[in-house]
C-alpha cells in the first residue's frame, strides 16, 4: 500500500459520531485494504470535550472550523442541524474537501449551494446516511437507477414516527412514552419535534424526490402533516377496517392531460391496508418503495435509524470518497436538468376515510352522502353502526381532489346531524 493516509475530520460525536469512530477503529485494517491507503482521523470537533472520555484527547476539538480548514482530504458531517454547519460545509468543499454528511435537515435545505461548491472544486458529496439510515437507496437513485425513469417513491422514512405509531397499534401504549423510549435509544433528533412533526421525513422526502426527477425539491416544497394529532380513537378506527396508520413519504412523478409533467410530494398519516408490505414495517425500520418504467417495482427495507446502522452508511460513502481520492474518480454531480414544476397539495389526488357521530334517523346518510356528491367525491364504502341516540358512520372514499375532500369534510361537519368528525384519514396502498 504505497499511497499515502487519507486524512479525515469527523464533525460530532452523538449517537452517530461515536459509531463512526468505533467502525473507523475496530476495522482500520479492513477499510484500509479496501480503499487502498490508510483512513486517518485526524481530530473530532465537539461542543462538550469533557463529555468524550472514550476519545483521545488530543483528537478533541471545539473549534470545528480551525478543523475543517487543517490539512484533511475529507469531512465527515454528523453534527446535525443548519449552522454552524451550513458554513463549515461550504468552506470544506469551496476549499476542494469532500464531504460526508448524514444531515438530511441541510441538504433539504442547500443541495444546491453545497453541489455548486463541490463543482466548482472538484470535491465529492455524498449524504447516504441522510435518508433511511443503513438502507442503500440514495446511491439506487443517483447511480443503479440513473438510466430508468422512476415515477413514483414512497415509504416509511422517519424511524422514531414508525416506532411510535407501531407501539400505539401494537400495545395500546401512549405517546409520550414510547417517544421517550424512541429518544432513548438514539432514534429520535435533539428535538423530536422535527420527527413527531414530520419535518424529518419532509427533508428526506426533499431529497428523495430531487434525486428521482432530476429536480430541485426543497424541504418547502414538500406538504408535511405530523403524527401529533393521530389518536388512539384514529389507531382503533383503522383496525376496525383491517387497516393501520403508518407516517408515509410519497413523491410522484404526476402527468397532466396536456402530457406536462410536474412533481408532488407529501407527507401525512395514513392508512394503509394491513396486507400491505409497509404495514409490517415494525419499530425503526423504514421500508421505501419505488417505482420505475423499466425496473418495475423495487422495495428497499432495513434500519432507518440509531447510531451503529447510520454509521454503516457513513462509512460506506467514507470508503467511496477515499478511494476517488485514491483512484483519481468521482462521485455523481447534482441532476437537476429537468427543473419539473413542484405542484401543490390541493392539486394532489387522494383517497380518505371519513368518520363521523351522526344522529340516528331516518335521512342523516343521504344528507352527508349529498355533500360529497355536491363537492364530486366519489364514495366507495360506507359502514353505520346504530347506538342509541346516535350512530358511528365511517366513509371511505374514491381519490379526489385534495381541496374537493376538504370542503366536503368542512361542510360535513356543519351540518345539523353530525355530532362529531371523529376522525379523518389519507387512504394509501388500495385500489383508487
Ligand atoms: P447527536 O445530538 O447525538 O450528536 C451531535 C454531536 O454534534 C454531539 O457530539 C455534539 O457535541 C456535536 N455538536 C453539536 N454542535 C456542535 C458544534 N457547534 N460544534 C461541534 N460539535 C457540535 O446527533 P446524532 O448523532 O443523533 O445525529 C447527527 C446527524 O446524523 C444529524 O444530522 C441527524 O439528523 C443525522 N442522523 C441521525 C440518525 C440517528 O438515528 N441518530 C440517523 C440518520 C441521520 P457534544 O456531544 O459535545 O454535545
Ligand atoms: N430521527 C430520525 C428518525 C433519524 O427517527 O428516522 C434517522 O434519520
Amino acid at each position: 500500500m504505497s499511497h499515502r493516509p487519507i486524512r479525515v475530520a469527523l464533525l460530532g460525536c452523538g449517537t452517530v459520531g461515536t459509531e463512526v469512530i468505533r467502525l473507523l477503529t475496530q476495522q482500520a485494517d479492513d477499510l484500509a485494504a479496501r480503499v487502498g491507503a490508510p483512513i486517518e482521523l485526524t481530530g473530532v470537533a465537539v461542543r462538550r470535550p469533557n463529555k468524550h472520555p472514550d476519545v483521545p484527547a488530543h483528537l478533541l476539538t471545539t473549534d470545528a472550523a480551525a478543523l475543517v480548514a487543517s490539512d484533511v482530504d475529507v469531512v465527515v458531517e454528523v453534527i446535525g442541524g443548519l449552522d454552524p454547519v451550513r458554513g463549515l460545509l461550504l468552506d470544506a468543499l469551496t476549499a476542494g474537501k469532500s464531504v460526508v454528511t448524514a444531515n438530511k435537515a441541510l441538504l433539504a435545505e442547500s443541495a444546491a449551494d453545497l453541489f455548486a461548491a463541490a463543482d466548482a472544486s472538484g470535491a465529492d458529496l455524498f449524504f447516504e446516511a441522510a435518508v433511511a439510515g443503513a438502507i442503500p437507496l440514495l446511491r439506487p437513485l443517483r447511480e443503479s437507477l440513473a438510466g430508468d425513469r422512476i415515477t413514483k417513491v414512497m415509504g416509511i422514512v422517519n424511524g422514531t414516527t414508525n416506532f411510535i405509531l407501531s407501539a400505539m397499534d401494537e400495545t395500546g401504549a401512549g405517546y409520550a412514552e414510547t417517544l421517550d423510549e424512541a429518544s432513548r435509544l438514539g432514534y429520535a433528533e435533539a428535538d423530536p419535534t422535527a420527527d413527531v412533526e414530520g419535518y424529518d421525513a419532509a427533508s428526506k422526502a426533499a431529497i428523495l424526490a430531487s434525486l428521482s426527477f432530476h429536480t430541485r425539491v426543497t424541504a418547502t416544497d414538500v406538504y408535511r402533516e405530523g403524527i401529533t394529532s393521530v389518536t388512539p380513537t384514529d389507531i382503533a378506527a383503522a383496525r376496525g377496517l383491517n387497516r393501520t396508520i403508518k407516517l408515509l413519504a410519497i413523491c410522484e412523478r404526476v402527468t397532466g392531460e396536456d402530457g406536462a409533467e410536474s412533481v408532488a410530494v407529501r407527507v401525512h398519516p395514513a392508512m394503509i391496508p394491513r396486507s400491505h408490505p409497509l404495514a409490517t414495517v415494525g419499530g425503526a425500520f423504514n421500508a421505501v418503495f419505488v417505482e420505475a418504467d423499466a425496473a418495475g417495482q423495487l422495495m428497499f427495507y432495513g434500519q432507518g435509524a440509531g447510531g451503529a446502522p447510520t454509521a454503516s452508511a457513513v462509512l460506506g460513502d467514507l470508503v467511496a470518497v477515499a478511494r476517488n481520492l485514491v483512484g483519481g474518480g468521482h462521485g455523481p454531480r447534482e441532476s437537476a436538468y429537468a427543473a419539473l414544476p413542484v405542484r401543490t397539495i390541493d392539486q394532489a389526488s387522494t383517497r380518505y376515510h371519513v368518520s363521523l357521530d351522526v344522529a340516528d334517523r331516518a335521512g342523516v346518510l343521504s344528507t352527508v352522502a349529498s355533500v360529497f356528491a355536491e363537492h364530486d367525491v366519489s364514495i366507495a364504502a360506507v359502514r353505520q353502526e346504530g347506538r342509541r341516540r346516535d350512530a358511528s358512520l365511517v366513509i371511505v372514499t374514491h381519490s379526489a381532489p385534495e381541496a374537493a375532500l376538504r370542503s366536503t369534510v368542512d361542510k360535513i361537519a356543519g351540518l345539523p346531524v353530525v355530532h362529531d368528525v371523529v376522525s379523518v384519514m389519507r387512504v394509501e396502498g388500495e385500489e383508487s
